[in-house]
Order: structure tokens, then sequence, then C-alpha cells
């Protein structure tokens, strides 16, 4: 999804003098459309599908959008236009005047002067019914039509401005992003975390970033895990502290989403009020508290403490399951915690040993949020030389990582760093509550239909 700011700028250069009758219309988007400010009847092409059609004695008006916004474009035409093919669903070109509307309910409607019908929609055995709200899980099985719904076009829209939004956070201080990798003359393999790549580029560049498909054979049909799913993976030199990481992590999550916010200000108001009622005030009070922070330890004391009976017993040494996860967050006021410092033993051989005892850890980080549970995982890694090499030795891997050795023989320095799954991201700040729902193409276990 781009904007089309340059038509819009064209567009203007174009009409300072009145355009006389055979010169081209030029094409806008219905968001610019929709934000024209002069309106002296320019003459203008929109393109998109009709979303309603009203047929009045003497008038005719259609709705179009063309995904560029939520709203769509009135488009008043005189009824000697009405055809049975002006239907929903189908595509049309407009040309027209742009003009001033006299309702209240825009600023700006297209006045037609031709319409084409440019693909015919048969409204019978069309899965989207006119003016039907379908519910998330009935579009589910639409994978090829669902974008064409208000609900995944405003998800959809606020996807992309996440997206740039969190490349906009990276960017100011000259974060590296790294490119993901695709030649291959050997066994091959997706990735589960671009991490080990990461940190071969903190070996030169203080920051570099990621962001990208991730796979994973996650065996769960939950509504929280993906095959394939996005990740936004940072990597940091000369960090020392798990306190300096956390900061980076809830200054992404809080200034991505102030973004989104007020770029998507209507797409999140639809998701807010019709799919996730509630989710409106859910967010702010994520975003006016700072996030806390327990221990594993301390977190696994909170579990035993609790009145809850869970399925899987709390106990240290023991994994956090969903339900662990959710009680924890509920525990903490609804606010996102970071647990910090789990067992040695849970834990991948590259995050940093804390040296402590009896209870051994690592210096390791997630952040559990409402709704979702853990939407970032990170830690410090092992810097030390002698310290990584007898972890490898223990995973039986020193022979492939000789190379990740190496990063600790030449100029290592203490680094760390964190992923962060964007559709949970989406599902947190949304209120989503299947992650099938904030991605176009869904890929689960024993599914992957597109
Ligand atoms: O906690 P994970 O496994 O962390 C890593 O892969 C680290 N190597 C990242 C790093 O430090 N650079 O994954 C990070 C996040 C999780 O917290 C979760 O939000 C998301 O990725 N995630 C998934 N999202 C959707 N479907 C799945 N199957 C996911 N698995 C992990
Ligand atoms: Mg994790």
């Amino acid at each position: 999804m781009f904007g089309a700011r340059c038509l819009l700028r064209a567009l203007r250069s174009c009409t300072s003098a009145p355009c006389p009758r055979h010169k081209p219309s030029a094409r806008l988007s219905v968001r610019d459309a929709l934000g024209a400010r002069s309106t002296n009847g320019e003459r203008v092409k929109v393109q998109g599908w009709i979303r309603s059609v009203r047929s009045q004695k003497e008038v005719l008006f259609l709705h179009v959008n063309d995904g560029s916004s939520l709203e769509s474009l009135q488009v008043v035409a005189d009824s000697s236009f009405d055809s049975r093919e002006l239907a929903f669903g189908s595509s049309v070109e407009v040309q027209g005047q742009l003009v001033k509307s006299p309702s209240k309910k825009q600023n700006v409607e297209l006045k037609a002067e031709k319409i084409e019908i440019v693909g015919n929609c048969d409204a019978k055995a069309f899965p989207l019914k006119y003016k039907e709200r379908h519910p998330l899980e009935y579009l589910r099985q639409y994978p090829h039509l669902r974008c064409r719904t208000n609900a995944l076009g405003s998800i959809l829209r606020i996807r992309s401005e996440a997206t740039a939004a969190i490349h906009s956070f990276f960017k100011p201080s000259s974060k590296i992003k790294v490119p993901e990798e695709n030649f291959f003359n050997v066994p091959a393999f997706l990735t589960v975390s671009g991490q080990l790549h990461l940190e071969v580029m903190s070996g030169a560049f203080t920051q570099v970033f990621t962001f990208g498909p991730t796979f994973r054979a996650e065996n769960s049909q939950s509504r929280r895990h993906l095959a394939e799913f996005y990740m936004v993976e940072a990597e940091i030199s000369f960090v020392e502290s798990l306190q300096d990481l956390m900061q980076v992590m809830e200054g992404l999550f809080k200034t991505a989403t102030m973004m989104v916010l007020s770029n998507c200000t209507e797409d999140v108001e639809l998701c807010h009020k019709f799919i996730a009622p509630g989710q409106k005030d859910r967010l702010e009070h994520m975003l006016k508290n700072n996030f806390l922070i327990i221990s594993y330890t301390e977190a696994v004391e909170i579990l035993k403490q609790a009145s809850q009976n869970f399925t899987f017993t709390p106990e240290w040494g023991v994994d956090l399951h969903t339900e662990h996860e959710k009680y924890l967050v509920k525990h903490c006021g609804n606010i996102p915690v970071f647990v910090i410092n789990y067992p040695l033993a849970l834990k991948p051989f590259y995050m940093r040993d804390n040296e402590d005892g009896p209870q051994h850890t690592v210096a390791a980080v997630d952040l559990l949020v409402p709704g979702v549970g853990e939407l970032f995982g990170g830690s410090l890694r092992e810097e030390r030389y002698h310290f990584l090499e007898q972890q490898l030795a223990r995973s039986g891997l020193t022979e492939a990582y000789q190379w990740y050795l190496d990063l600790r023989r030449f100029g290592s320095v203490p680094h760390g760093g964190f992923g962060m799954g964007f559709e949970r991201y989406l599902q947190c700040i949304l209120g989503i509550d299947n992650i099938k729902d904030v991605i176009p193409f869904p890929r689960f276990t024993h599914s992957c239909v597109l």
C-alpha cells in the first residue's frame, strides 16, 4: 500500500487553469479525493469497487472504495447511468468533477460524467453480502476476498502503517537494517530468527535491526501461533544491562503505537469499536503506565501463591505456560510486564550467564502483554569466550558454531537484543483475538491455503 500524494500534486499542478474538456482526468485515490482541499470542479478519475448503491428517482448514489481509506467516496450520478451492473462488489472507473458535498456526511463528492464498469460481480454467488458485518471467523474462509471488507481493510492498513512506524523508530539513530539473505549453494533452511546474523553485524555496526518473515514448525493451532510470522529483531552493542534493553523494547512498543494511533485514527477506531470493545481504554492504560519488571523467580512465587488452579503446576525450573502468563499480566494490573532472569537450563546457549546460584539463571527477558501473553523475547548475549565455549560444548554445537565463537575472539563486546512478534503486536494493540486475522495469508499447521 502506498499513497498517491504524488498524483494529487500532479493534479494540483494541472488544474491551476480550467482544464479543457478533452484533457485526460488525473487519477486520484479515494483517500486523496476525500482530502482534496480545493473542489473547484477538478476533473478526476477514481477507480475502485462499489460498496453501496442507492438509486433515487433522478439521482444515483454510489460509494466507491479502493482500499486507500476506510471511508468511501460518494459518487453522484444522473439516474440515466443506472444499470444492473452497478452492483455491490463490481469494479468501476468513474470520471467526473470533484465538488463540495451539500451533505454533512462528507466534504467532497464526485459528480459523475462517465462511469465504466470494469468487472461485474455476481452478487448472489459473492460470499460478501451487502451491508452485512461478517464475523472474522466467517471471513477467514475467504482469504482471497476478505481484504475487501472494512474490517480486514482497516487491519491491513494498520499493519502497513505499523511496519512504517517500526522502520521509522529504528531509523533516526542510524541503526542499520540487515537484509534477509537469499542465495544458496548449500542446504539451507528457512530462518527461525535473524538473531545470529544480527550478532555478526553488531560486530561492526552498534545498532542493527531486521524485520521480515520467520518460520517455525509450531505444531500449534493456538490463536497466537503461526508457522510463518513476521518478527522485528534488534541487536545493540555495548549494552551491559537488561534495563537498557528493556528501555528500547518499551520505546519501540509505545512509539510505534502512538504513530499508528495518530496516522490510522479511523481504522483503529473501527477495530476498537466493532471488533474489540473496551480495547481503547485497555491500550491507553498500557501506554500511560511504565511497564513493570519482575524476575522469573518472583513470577513463580506469585503463581504459587495464586488461588487459581493451573493445569500446569508452577514450579521453579519449568517454563511458564500461557495460563501462567495470563495470570501474571492480570496480577500486574493489565500493564505489560517484563519477566527477567530465567533458569539457565530453560534457555538457549547464547544467553548470558548471571553466575548466580544455587538457582542458576541467565540474563533473559520476555515481555508479557494483556490478551496475548509473550510479545517480546530477548537477552543479553554471552560475549565471554570461555563461557560460550562451555555452553556450546554442552549442547554439542561447538563445531558448527566456530564462526560464532570467533565473534568472541576478535573484539567481542557486551551486547544484547530482542525479537518482537509483529502479528502479536497487532493483536495486542487492536484487541484482535486470533492471529490469523492480522496477516493477509495465515499459514499454520495443516493449512497453507494461499
Ligand atoms: O521468543 P522468540 O522465540 O525469540 C527469538 O527468536 C530470539 N532469537 C529473538 C531475538 O532475541 N532476536 O520469538 C520472539 C517473538 C515471541 O516473543 C513472539 O512474539 C513471536 O516472536 N513468536 C511468534 N509469533 C507468531 N507465531 C509463532 N509461532 C511465534 N513464535 C514466536
Ligand atoms: Mg520466546
